[in-house]
């Protein structure tokens, strides 16, 4: 089985990835129609926006059907954690058109961490140590707490929109936190917290495709989550990243692939999990050894805005190699360029903002790419839409060139409360 040579594709989301997906589709040889659903005001200028919530399916089968979509693909996780990869392969209807994303089983991965974890000690993944609890053994996790040492990292069990992990000083405050999560502070959620070992070390992101078998590893990246200089602050989506990641050089990369990219794909066959789609692997490199933080079952928002700028070769070829277990044979061209992005947020975010601001300067030239994370257009305006509202990605031969381009961008680009952090990369040089 294979696509057509020319294909139409219906792209799930509405954020900045999704407008990183829809410039990179925008540009293959091979695509005839683009779809998004929602989109924003910039994922128009690549395709066609269409008024369709990813979380309702049958509105999704109904799109595919009346508009010949050959391939949906999926950029949040909560439309896969409901599983609408398993939706379109149990419907006659559907079945035969692919879904890049995992399996509601495979996206466990990132829906519950107790899954993640158990996955990981099942298929010899370095990760940190840890227990996971409930309400009804408490008093198990508070002796547990009392064994490790400051820091304590607690995690939610389930989705929590980005804050269900916590990490706390004192074994006091650990006790009490505990108790709110298991509480219901994150709703069902927190009916499991699992509780870990801390590591220390610096974090980068490494994205991998997968048909299930085989893999590709992609551009690695650092991303930058707290809204202020200096990484200090509250916690965001993200701020911005950069690719590639010094530190992640070839020998950490190999062991890499080695100790978690292999065994992570091997464990998915083994354990009888359909998975054509991305894995995102959150990573600390302590002292030279990469852990496992977290799994994510999708591409990581604002990294894929520096890791697909870098993806030279066509990207619907990557999606059918994974549709059709044929990655093998799928020649990965990367550029060696460095990539950078810097977010654009509505002051206030990741607290109370303002939305609604009109942007101006989108159509000033400049040597970026302006990636639409949250906007509207109404009446012929750009409208600020979200807290994200823009990822201005540069490419250069050097992260100074290329973070350099990104401001001289922004600078031409205003909105009302307009922030953005002016180190990003700035550690990494
Ligand atoms: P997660 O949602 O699992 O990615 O966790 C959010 C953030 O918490 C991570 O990006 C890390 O910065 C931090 N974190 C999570 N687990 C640990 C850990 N075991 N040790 C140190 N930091 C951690
Ligand atoms: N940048 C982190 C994420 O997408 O989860």
């Amino acid at each position: 089985m294979r696509l057509p040579e020319s294909v139409n594709v219906l792209l799930l989301g509405s954020g900045g990835r999704e407008h990183a997906f829809a410039w990179s589709i925008a540009r293959s040889k091979r695509l005839a129609r683009l779809f998004i659903a929602p989109g924003n005001a910039g994922t128009a200028a690549c395709g066609t926006n269409v008024d369709i919530n990813p979380n309702n399916f049958g509105s999704v089968k109904q799109f595919v059907l009346s508009n010949n979509i050959n391939m949906v693909v999926v950029g949040p996780e909560e439309p896969l954690v409901k599983g609408i990869y398993d939706f379109f392969r149990e419907d006659s209807q559907i079945s035969n058109i692919p879904v890049i994303g995992p399996s509601a089983r495979g996206a466990r991965l990132e829906g519950s961490k107790e899954f993640a974890k158990d996955f990981m000690t099942r298929h010899g993944v370095p990760t940190a140590a840890y227990r996971s609890f409930t309400r009804k053994n408490i008093d198990e996790a508070y002796v547990f707490l009392e064994t490790l040492k400051a820091p304590y990292v607690l995690k939610a069990d389930g989705l929590a929109a980005g804050k269900g992990v916590l990490i706390v000083g004192s074994l006091d405050e650990a006790k009490k936190e505990l108790g709110e999560m298991l509480g219901g502070r994150f709703g069902h959620a927190g009916d499991t917290v699992v509780i870990e070992e801390y590591l220390s070390g610096i974090e980068c992101s490494v994205f991998v495709a997968t048909d299930g078998k085989s893999f590709k590893v992609l551009p690695v990246a650092k991303d930058y989550k707290r809204i202020g200089e200096g990484d200090t602050g509250l916690n965001t989506g993200g701020m911005g990243a950069v690719s590639p990641v010094p530190f992640a050089d070839g020998k950490f990369m190999d062991e890499v692939v080695s100790t978690i990219v292999k065994p992570t794909v091997d464990g998915l066959a083994k354990d009888g999990i359909e998975y054509k789609g991305f894995i995102f692997i959150g990573l600390m490199n302590v002292v030279g050894k990469p852990y496992v933080i977290e799994y994510n079952v999708r591409m990581g928002d604002p990294e894929t805005e520096v890791v697909l700028p870098r993806i030279e070769s066509d990207i619907i070829g990557l999606f059918e190699g994974m549709a059709f277990g044929r990655l093998d044979a799928y020649e990965l061209a990367v550029s060696p360029l460095t990539a950078t992005t810097v977010v654009c947020v509505s002051g206030g975010y990741p607290g109370e903002y303002v939305k609604g601001r009109e942007i101006s300067g989108l159509d000033k030239p400049s040597e970026s790419i302006v990636f639409h994370a949250g906007t509207t257009a109404k009446g012929g305006k750009v409208l600020t839409a979200g807290g994200r509202v823009l990822a201005v990605t540069s490419l250069g031969g050097s992260i100074e060139e290329a973070v350099g381009k990104s401001f001289a961008t922004i600078a031409g680009i205003e909105y009302e409360d307009k922030y953005f952090r002016t180190d990003i990369g700035k550690d990494l040089l």
